[in-house]
């Protein structure tokens, strides 16, 4: 029986190294979180009609918050947006206030552990990274080597690249406080000044939130 030629056997050869790759080893899975750190982040929300911005994000699962401090492009106030496990959220500046309440609290560690779905390797940033998306809600990019996260990506176009991740970071107690003015008019807060800094990015920090709230819902069945 006369061989194939090599260029067709070629492509079989691949196809078999493939097939055994994928039948071998388990896909790899997401690393979880540290239970604390703080990340700088440059959130790019062109993509949804938004802007640049520029977050230190800290992260503190054991005293159960998670706070974003949001700088954006070329704008002064910085607005924060502090969310507590019980499901409170107060996005705050310097003069306006929202406070957001939602039925789950923070993403706990190991969020993207259940239900991901592998996807492979991509360079992103110009890393190596390991990707696996979550009900098609976000799409998450884990560098292959130090497995820290690079970037992550919503459904809507919004993309968070991290650009420090300082695994046990943590911010004063004072800075987590919601301020008088989040309290005074607890009645209608969200109608407070309606040209106001926080007012201006509560629709983008308010996709943020419901994401991570819709993130916390589809987790609860498994
Ligand atoms: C922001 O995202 C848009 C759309 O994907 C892209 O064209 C643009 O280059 C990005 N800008 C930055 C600074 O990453
Ligand atoms: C949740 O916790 C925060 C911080 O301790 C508090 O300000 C808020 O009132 C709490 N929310 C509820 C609904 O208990
Ligand atoms: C709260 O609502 C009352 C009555 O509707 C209004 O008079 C007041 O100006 C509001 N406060 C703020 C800060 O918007």
């Amino acid at each position: 029986m006369p061989l194939p030629p090599p260029l067709l056997l070629l492509p079989l050869l691949l196809a078999a190294a493939a097939a055994s790759d994928s039948g071998g080893a388990p896909p790899p899975t997401p690393t979880p979180w540290p239970e604390q750190f703080h990340a700088v982040i440059i959130t790019n929300l062109t993509e949804s009609g938004g802007r640049l911005q520029l977050i230190d994000l800290y992260y503190d699962w054991p005293r159960g918050r998670n706070l974003n401090l949001i700088r954006g492009q070329l704008s002064g106030d910085p607005t924060y947006d502090v969310e507590w496990t019980n499901g409170t959220s107060y996005i705050f500046d310097s003069t306006s206030c929202r406070t957001l309440r939602f039925p789950v609290g923070l993403l706990p560690p190991d969020w993207l552990v259940d239900g991901a779905v592998y996807l492979g390797r991509h360079a992103v940033d110009g890393f190596d990274c390991h990707v696996w998306t979550k009900v098609d809600f976000v799409w998450y990019y884990e560098d292959v080597v130090t497995h820290r996260p690079v970037r992550w990506n919503f459904f809507n176009g919004m993309q968070q690249h991290v650009m420090s991740f300082e695994v046990g970071g943590v911010l004063e107690d004072s800075e987590w406080q919601a301020p008088a003015h989040c309290f005074s008019d607890q009645g209608n807060t969200s109608n407070a000044g309606a040209a106001t800094a926080a007012d201006r990015v509560e629709d983008e920090d308010a996709k943020v939130d419901v994401m991570s709230s819709l993130l916390r819902k589809k987790r609860r069945p498994q």
